[in-house]
């Protein structure tokens, strides 16, 4: 049996069949072999009246093992062949679950003939996730266990269940307490004593009424919305295939519809990013003995907007949070605005009465900065001004007990200074929080020069304790992302004044697919938020002298158009509605007049996304070369968790291998020539020059 990752035991009568395959019981080729090996075994096993499959570890099979999927000769044929001899057994085989069954360890367990499993086991088939859809026969057998309407839900949404609804839904056969082993042994033995027939799921029959008709009108609907995911229209096909085809034929169309899937850029994108995702808590160089600083408590100064979505993460968390502000008055408003939030998520159903209680009663409030000496983290999110957060943090310096980590929530600032205004440098990182911070993924984790290693450590664990994706970023203006960020809204501002109109701005950009397009995304953040970063940036000649530079955020800042909450900004709101508004063309135009910039009416499509996201694109590549970010993939993942960035691309550095570095790298020096260079906005950073010259990728680079 190849290097034991499937065991066969025969005991009393039942033959055991256990998969070893740390992490996760993924399925690899040496487990499909194994298995074909154990069931070789329990063939042979004349005395075996029962089979009972199960796993060793955290979890029941979690799925295919995805890295495999980028192989060229990968085939789900194998593992299909499989489950159809564990389906033709005429002696029962029994899977007993725990943790996770997701995809192929589900189509594994549906493929037996009788599923029990620990109440707090969840089931799923996240392959949507990766682009793809279940590829061995998942498609055909559960549409036969629970019906067309709740597979189609499950395997078009990835969504999981526990095990009570996959009992009522029909997926799996029994709850029970315990080991999966004993429990699989118990549930066989009665199997055996009541000389029970094997329930072959393939025989089962599709329910082809009128709710499943209706499901399948509703999916196939929803799948031509987004083509950009044609996985969900191949579900559809896969799952009318089980209704209307005999089981083998079914399973054909299901075989094609992954094989072609698993090449789209789409999967392609998704899976880079599910590996992207997991890599971002590796510190390169950081010793697997750092050990962390245990987080039991935080305390947080300022309770505004941001100081309360962040208190509230910790919260749901069940962490004790003490918020500190400077008046009872500005407290209160804080905590109440933090209340409505948690009875917003009651009225939608998302918690409970006594949920919002008990996590209301995580936060203490405070007008003393002493009340967070006890604390072992604390993060200032005071307002955005170097002198006040200075104050704040070397008031932190004093008053934080020995250890405790101090963090800033700046989106700007150097976090060096900030560090050294604390007095010990050693204990400082930031923690840059998304706005509304309980809700945004993405946290960016600032690593100062003298952040202490189990300072970053223990700030990646606590990110991921409250759900946040984090990436660490170095010290430098706007970190990953708004540094990126910054020459997309230049290029918004300069496509306004070279005669664009928001709206078709915002309408090419979305459908590019990021979630809003830049003009909405300005008014909705507000446009005095992003005129007084510009003015800020020159005045600390953090961008370049060029007088054209951001001119219109900074003109429609001047008019007092703040965005939405002015009824003004880009667009005019009714309501919260944008509606096109003539007043800001004629803006943009005595903007160009006044600076010289020749408007004009043949501004494509193909410019709007090349001169937004190229320039972009180029950052990104430039935060790689000065060490900023430790991977194309980290910065992916800034962008599609932080920034809207539409996942079916990868993110920026995925996507500019999907543009080829030969042609980013010659159509910035295209819109270099014409539009003009004297800024350097459109020099291509010598990495990319050098990857394009010797043909590299960039999502394959890595620091030498
Ligand atoms: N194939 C290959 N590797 C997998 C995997 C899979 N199907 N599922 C998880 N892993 C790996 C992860 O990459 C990670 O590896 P790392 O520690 O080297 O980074 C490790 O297993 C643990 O996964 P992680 O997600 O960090 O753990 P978790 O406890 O938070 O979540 C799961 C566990 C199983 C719920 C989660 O990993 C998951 O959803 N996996 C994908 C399941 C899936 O999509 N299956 C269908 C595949 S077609």
């Amino acid at each position: 049996m190849s290097k034991n990752v499937v065991t066969y035991q025969s005991r009393n009568r039942i033959g055991l069949l256990l998969i070893s395959n740390p992490p996760v019981n993924a399925i690899s080729p040496a487990v499909i072999t194994g298995l074909q090996e154990g069931l070789d075994a329990f063939d042979a096993d004349r005395e075996a009246k029962a089979l009972v499959l199960y796993c060793e570890g955290r979890t029941f099979v979690a799925g295919g093992d995805i890295a495999s999927f980028e192989s060229p000769d990968f085939d789900t044929r194998p593992f299909s062949s499989l489950l159809t001899r564990l389906d033709a057994s005429p002696r029962p085989v029994l899977a007993a679950l725990h943790g996770t069954a997701l995809g192929g360890g589900l189509e594994l367990a549906m493929a037996c003939h009788y599923r029990l499993a620990p109440p707090d086991t969840r089931l799923g088939m996240p392959e949507v996730k990766l682009g793809l859809l279940p590829g061995s026969q998942g498609t055909q057998r559960l549409p036969r266990l629970a019906g067309v309407p709740l597979a189609l839900d499950l395997i078009s949404t990835g969504r999981f269940i526990f095990a009570q609804d996959a009992l009522a839904g029909g997926v799996i056969d029994e709850i029970g307490e315990g080991e999966p082993a004993a429990l699989g042994i118990a549930a066989a033995e009665r199997l055996i004593a009541a000389n029970a027939p094997v329930r072959r799921t393939s025989v089962l029959k599709v329910n082809a009424d009128d709710a499943t008709i209706r499901a399948l009108a509703e999916a196939s609907d929803k799948a031509a919305k987004k083509p950009a995911y044609p996985a969900l229209a191949s579900i559809v096909r896969a799952i009318e295939a089980a209704v209307k085809l005999p089981f083998h034929e079914g399973e054909e169309v299901e075989a094609r519809e992954f094989d072609r899937l698993r090449l789209t850029s789409t999967s392609r994108a998704l899976r880079h990013l599910f590996f992207a995702e997991r890599a971002v808590t590796r510190i390169p160089g950081m010793s697997p003995e750092v050990r962390s600083r245990e987080i039991c408590s935080v305390g947080i100064v300022g309770a505004g907007t941001m100081g309360g979505g962040i208190a509230m993460n910790f919260a749901n968390a069940g962490i004790p949070v003490t918020l500190v502000e400077s008046s009872d008055q500005a407290l209160k408003r804080g905590l109440s605005v933090v209340r409505k939030n948690y009875e917003a998520s009651a009225a939608k159903g998302k918690l409970t009465a006594a949920q919002v209680e008990k996590r209301m009663a995580l936060l203490n409030g405070s007008l003393d900065y002493t009340s967070l000496s006890g604390c072992d983290l604390v993060i200032e999110a005071v307002f955005e001004n170097l002198q006040i957060k200075k104050d704040v943090c070397a008031r932190l310096g004093r008053v934080c007990k020995p250890g405790a980590i101090i963090a800033t929530n700046t989106s700007t600032l150097d976090v060096n200074v900030l560090a050294d205004a604390t007095g010990r440098p050693l204990d400082v990182v930031g923690l840059h929080f998304f706005s509304p911070a309980n809700v945004m993924r993405l946290l960016e984790v600032v690593r100062g020069a003298n952040t202490a290693e189990d300072v970053l450590v223990t700030a990646m664990q606590i990110a991921r304790r409250i759900g946040k994706v984090p990436v660490v970023s170095g010290v430098c203006y706007g970190f990953i992302g708004n540094r990126m960020f910054d020459p997309y809204l230049r290029e918004m501002d300069y496509l306004l004044l070279e005669g664009a109109q928001p709206q078709q701005i915002d309408r090419v950009i979305e459908a590019f697919g990021m979630a809003m397009g830049p003009c909405r995304v300005s008014d909705l953040s507000g446009v005095d938020i992003g005129a007084k970063v510009v003015t800020e940036a020159f005045e600390a000649g953090q961008v370049p002298s060029d007088p054209t530079y951001r001119a219109v955020v900074r003109k429609l800042f001047e008019l007092g158009r703040h965005g939405q909450k002015t009824g003004a900004g880009y667009y005019r709101y009714d309501g919260r509605t944008p509606v096109p508004d003539p007043a800001v063309a004629a803006i943009c135009a005595d903007l160009a007049c006044e600076h010289g910039i020749a408007q004009r009416s043949d501004i494509t499509d193909e410019e709007i996304v090349q001169r937004l996201m190229y320039p972009l694109i180029n950052e990104g590549i430039q935060i790689l070369r000065e060490g900023i970010a430790y991977r194309p993939g980290d910065i992916d993942v800034v962008w599609t968790a932080g920034y809207g960035f539409p996942d079916h691309r990868g993110g920026p550095m995925f996507m500019a291998d999907q543009i080829g570095l030969v042609e980013l790298e010659r159509t910035l020096e295209h819109y270099g020539r014409v539009r003009g260079n004297r800024f350097g906005y459109w020099t291509p950073s010598n990495l990319l020059k050098s990857l394009a010259a010797s043909g590299q990728r960039i999502s394959a680079w890595t620091k030498g």
